[in-house]
């Protein structure tokens, strides 16, 4: 049965997963509130893979409040045991008698914990705040429906779509802030991935630099096909080794995302440059743009967002779907997906 405070309760537990972000992988983000007579009593977020899942912490902090209680939690209780036991143990002994869960697991080792539960005479509502919920995981929903990972193509653009000047230069388009929110984007993924091109025009770090960042560096992972970056015997900041890095010289995208995959990546950001990042379009592996639009105009001999032969005709463009502008300091922040996609 519904009841009109569910819905709050599932934004709380949303808000606690959130803090499992640039952590949790290859796991899902999951919040969790235990709550009694209307009262929080435990809260808990699954904070690293390997670690408890967020209803095992959220049932630790309500001890034995959580007797008769009912748990929210941001996706339906596993009912394995992986590194961890069966979460729906955990709450049965516990004396939960009532589990909210927003969506169900997608992961066919970990479901049938809402049938578990319900065979145990737990009453289990299935659904609330699901579109929230499969947003904040669209990473872990879409590896378990494609086994690839989630790729991001993140650029800055000038107003005029161009990602460099005509001399190659880019650093810096965009202002302090909008930077400041690209480094955010970075720590929220397993690897951050550039082109040849890129590095030799740029020598970027790649690394997050976010005042209190604490989370493992992502993976750098180099496209270079033809060496070019370990020939020119120069001590490029990628090869710093103040994160792992990995130059790779698969021939097509697909390919470089399956081996990302293996080495257990399930987010990727592309970070450019034009070709790479139209390599990834062109394959239609990218899932997620993001585009850091700054007030200024670079003219028709900057270097342009997509490369190649162009597309010859209105009905050939990729196409978007806008789901978000924001104004991050001088610049405007777009986010979009594939139209068609979610
Ligand atoms: N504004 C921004 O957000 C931004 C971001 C990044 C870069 N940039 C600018 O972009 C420019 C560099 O862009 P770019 O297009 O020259 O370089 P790029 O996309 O970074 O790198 C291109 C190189 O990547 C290698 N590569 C490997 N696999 C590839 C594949 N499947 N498809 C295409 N290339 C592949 C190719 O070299 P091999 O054949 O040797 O493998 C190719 O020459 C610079 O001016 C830089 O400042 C701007």
């Amino acid at each position: 049965m519904e009841h009109p405070a569910d819905l709050d309760w599932m934004r709380r537990a949303l808000e606690l997963a959130e803090h499992g972000r640039g952590t949790v992988s290859p796991n899902p983000l999951v919040g969790c509130v235990v709550v009694c007579e209307g009262r929080a009593v435990g809260e808990g977020w699954h904070r690293r893979a390997g670690g408890p899942h967020a209803e095992v912490a959220a049932l630790a902090a309500a001890g034995t409040a959580a007797r008769g209680a009912t748990a929210f939690v941001t996706l339906e209780p596993c009912d394995h045991t992986g590194r961890t036991g069966p979460c729906t143990s955990a709450l049965l002994a516990a004396g939960i008698v009532r589990v909210v869960a927003a969506v169900a697991d997608p992961d066919p080792r970990a479901a049938g914990g809402a049938d578990t539960l319900r065979a145990a005479g737990v009453d289990v509502r299935i659904g609330i705040a699901g579109d929230e919920a499969r947003r904040q995981n669209e990473v872990f929903f879409h590896g378990a429906a494609t086994g690839r990972p989630f790729v991001v193509a993140k650029a800055a653009v000038s107003l005029d779509g161009r990602i460099a000047a005509a001399d190659g230069t880019s650093q810096w388009l965009t202002g302090r802030e909008a930077r400041l929110a690209a480094h955010g984007l970075r720590g929220a993924v397993d690897a951050v991935l550039v082109g040849s091109g890129t590095v030799l025009a740029d020598d970027p770090r790649l690394t997050v630099r976010v005042p209190g960042h604490a989370a493992p560096q992502p993976l750098r992972a180099v496209l270079d096909r033809r060496g070019r970056i370990a020939a020119g015997g120069r001590a490029w900041r990628v090869l710093d080794g103040s994160a792992p890095t990995v130059v790779l010289d698969e021939p097509d995208p697909k390919a470089v995302l399956a081996a990302l995959w293996e080495r257990g990546v399930r987010s990727v950001l592309v970070e450019g440059g034009a070709a790479v990042v139209s390599a990834f379009l062109q394959a239609g592996l990218v899932d997620k743009v993001v585009l850091h639009v700054a007030p200024l105009l670079l003219g028709e001999q900057g270097r342009p967002f997509l490369s190649g032969d162009g597309i010859a005709t209105l009905a050939g463009a990729p196409a978007f779907r806008l789901d978000r502008v924001e104004q991050v300091g001088t610049d405007a922040v777009l986010t979009l997906y594939p139209a068609g996609g979610r």
